[in-house]
């Protein structure tokens, strides 16, 4: 009976443990998106091929002998080989895309995906059923989600995949048998065939499946994977100073307000490709007996800031791989820490307190950050250009742009909770352009922050479409607008604060 079904999937739906459960999956790499193998796809050798389908005849063969816990859709043998070939797919590609220089996947990455799984349904009340359930709040938001967007679709073209999902076709006939019985899509004959669209109840289900997914952190952690994805196919460094051209006097602005000493020991936070510990001579200014150790969470950057040190014959410019909030490093070690272009991207309090925990006392903590609050319509050739994402951002009551800075006087409020003194904060003049507009375009619209959380909403061809339209579309506005309406300075925060001494 639909309305049992419906009322049982409601029943799922409100379980106040679905969030969490989602969160967990995601972070610990069952990863179920499966658009978020970004720009390009990994090749899969045909032995990682065949490891797949026999993994995912054994998960599903296990599962099938796993006692049931709670309400379940009853799921054919077919269906579960499909789903977890897709999930192992899914988890394989991701890996690969984001964790390695690997461009395959391989029988080893097939092996890692599957241990993934194991441990996160060791670890689950639910087992296996648990990905079960991510599964079905993932896929369910993405196939709704994209009726919802199309408004419409023939039911070929939604059992294809094609919009939406086209890696795991397999399984999108029973899901749409599911949402007709349960009575959130509707099919009716037109000119061009059956089209299928959402009923209310399919409008209210999707409104749920949005809410579970943002109180997660899922749909922001999308955008950040696929941010990171692009910074690594990125020319970081060209696009960089092509929509900052004086970023590196800024910079150096910044720098020369604590100058370094011969000998002393300074970190980087967020070093990125070397822009400021190597280009810039950061390293030179503590020869000599000085070190620079320049952390970085991104491996693709992290290659490339090595290759310029061994280019440079530069031997006192160590890399680590970490993060800003959780600095894997002793008390104290540091004459100065700093962070440049880096602290908006992440827990900015947190940040700050072990930039403090990490710095000798006496030594000195600072950052460059861009604006609070920039609004890239700010420049009109932007206001004209990005209007497609504004309309966007409007219809699902978010914010145009993410991540473009911190709020006003956060920077500050964190400097000074962390117990820093003698605090100097002061604005910093930056022009941004966009004369080479594919640059903007890789750097800001693709790329390094702003417009991830509504593109991570877009069903998977459609954000490609919306993306080369866009940058098509840039490509000719350049050429109708006047450079004034080209760029526009805004001004950023430099902040330097001393740590106390010791009493
Ligand atoms: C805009 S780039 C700046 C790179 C470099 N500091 C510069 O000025 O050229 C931001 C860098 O912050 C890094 N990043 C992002 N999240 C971070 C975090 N939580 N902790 C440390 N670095 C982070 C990114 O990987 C990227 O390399």
């Amino acid at each position: 009976m639909p309305d049992n079904l419906y009322a049982l999937g409601w029943q799922i739906l409100t379980d106040p443990d679905l969030s969490a459960l989602v969160r967990r999956a995601y972070t610990q790499g069952v990863v179920l998106d499966t658009w978020m193998h970004g720009d390009w796809q990994a090749e899969i050798v045909p032995a990682a091929q065949n490891q797949l389908a026999q993994e995912a005849e054994v998960l599903a063969a296990q599962i099938r002998r796993e006692p049931i816990a709670g309400p379940v859709y009853p799921f054919s043998f077919p269906y579960l080989t499909h789903l977890f070939q897709a999930v192992l797919t899914s988890m394989a590609l991701f890996r690969v895309h984001t964790q390695s220089q690997v461009k395959c996947v391989s029988p080893q990455a097939v092996t890692q995906a599957r241990d993934t799984l194991d441990h996160f349904a060791a670890q689950e009340p639910w087992g296996l059923r648990a990905v079960l359930r991510v599964f079905h709040v993932i896929w369910s938001f993405e196939d709704l989600n994209a009726l919802c967007y199309f408004r419409r679709l023939p039911r070929a073209e939604f059992l294809s995949g094609i919009s939406h999902r086209p890696w795991v076709q397999e399984l999108l006939a029973d899901q749409l048998s599911l949402y007709l019985r349960m009575g959130l899509v509707k099919e009716w004959l037109a000119g061009q065939g059956e089209m299928l669209r959402l009923t209310p109840r399919g409008q209210e289900v999707l409104r749920e499946l949005t809410r579970i997914l943002e109180d997660s952190g899922e749909l922001a952690w999308r955008a950040n994977q696929q941010r990171w994805d692009i910074f690594r196919i990125l020319d970081y460094d060209t696009v960089f100073h092509a929509v900052l051209p004086d970023y590196d006097e800024v910079t150096q602005t910044f720098l020369d307000f604590r100058p370094r000493q011969s000998g002393m020991q300074v970190l980087e936070v967020g070093a990125g490709t070397g822009r400021v510990c190597v280009d810039m001579g950061l390293y030179q200014q503590v020869l000599p007996g000085g070190q620079v150790l320049a952390l970085e969470p991104s491996p693709a950057m992290i290659a490339r800031l090595q290759d310029k040190c061994t280019q440079h014959h530069i031997t006192n410019v160590q890399v680590i791989r970490g993060h800003a909030e959780q600095l894997p490093l002793p008390d104290r070690q540091f004459d100065q820490t700093l962070a440049v272009a880096v602290l908006h991207f992440t827990d900015v309090e947190q940040a700050v307190q072990d930039m403090v925990r990490v710095t000798k006392p006496g030594g000195w903590v600072g950052a460059l950050l861009p604006p609070p609050e920039i609004d890239v319509r700010e420049i009109p050739m932007v206001a004209l250009w990005l209007r497609p994402l504004s309309e966007l951002a409007e219809e699902w009551g978010l914010p145009f742009s993410d991540r473009n800075g911190l709020a006003p006087g956060r920077l500050e409020a964190a400097f000074r909770q962390s117990g820093l003194e003698a605090i100097t904060l002061w604005p910093v003049p930056m022009t941004v352009t966009v004369e080479d507009p594919q640059a903007f375009f890789a750097l800001g619209v693709k790329g390094a922050a702003i417009f991830q959380h509504v593109l991570a909403r877009l069903p998977y061809r459609e954000r490609g479409h919306l993306l080369h339209q866009l940058e098509q579309r840039g490509k000719e506005l350049v050429t109708q607008t006047q450079p004034e309406e080209q760029r526009h300075i805004y001004y950023g925060e430099a902040i330097w604060g001393q740590v106390p001494q010791d009493p």
